[in-house]
């Protein structure tokens, strides 16, 4: 797999999830480890641009893919949905962050102006009570994306269809 840029091999059980290999053998602990049951989406990353749960991924699933985590999500003075983060204070334990802002970056991608509804379907679950703070960051974010990209013609970012992976049952 391409690993925040970089080729990576994991010499471990190719059956281990893609959240351990990232925590324990990486030292990426940005993903977080929240639940056992699938529920929480907090150990989410991105896997060829599209938000997964690295709890329900083996690493041999994940041969060739291209897999971001929050700490290669930017660099300097960070993403638009990061300093969003910051300036609504979204920020509580901290738990679900990583998780919330690469759903949010996935989002933005094929959703330049998501609606509410759709910001509520980001299946991230925050136990402090900072969804509401979540959603509105992310608004912001889109709201300053869209004022810095240049003037488009015909066909935008909005016509692709969003694929937010959906909560389970
Ligand atoms: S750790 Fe809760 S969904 Fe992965
Ligand atoms: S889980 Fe604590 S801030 Fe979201």
């Amino acid at each position: 797999m391409l690993l925040n840029g970089d080729p990576v091999g994991f010499d471990l059980d190719p059956e281990t999830p893609l959240l351990f290999a990232l925590r324990e053998a990486a030292n990426l602990t940005g993903a977080k480890h929240g639940c056992s049951d699938g529920s929480c989406h907090a150990c989410t990353v991105l896997v060829d641009g599209r938000p997964v749960r690295s709890c329900r991924q083996s690493i041999a699933s994940m041969e060739g893919a291209v897999v971001t985590t929050i700490e290669g999500l930017s660099e300097g003075a960070g993403h638009a949905v990061q300093r969003a983060w910051i300036e609504e204070g979204v920020s509580q334990c901290g738990t679900c962050d990583p998780a919330f802002i690469l759903s949010a970056v996935a989002l933005l991608e094929t959703d330049a102006a998501p609606d509410e509804a759709t910001l509520a379907a980001i299946p991230v679950r925050c136990p402090c009570g900072s969804g509401a703070r979540a959603r509105k960051a992310i608004a912001r974010a889109a709201r300053s994306m869209a004022a810095a990209a240049p003037p488009t013609g015909e066909g935008t970012a909005r016509d692709m269809e969003s694929t937010p992976e959906k909560p389970s049952d």
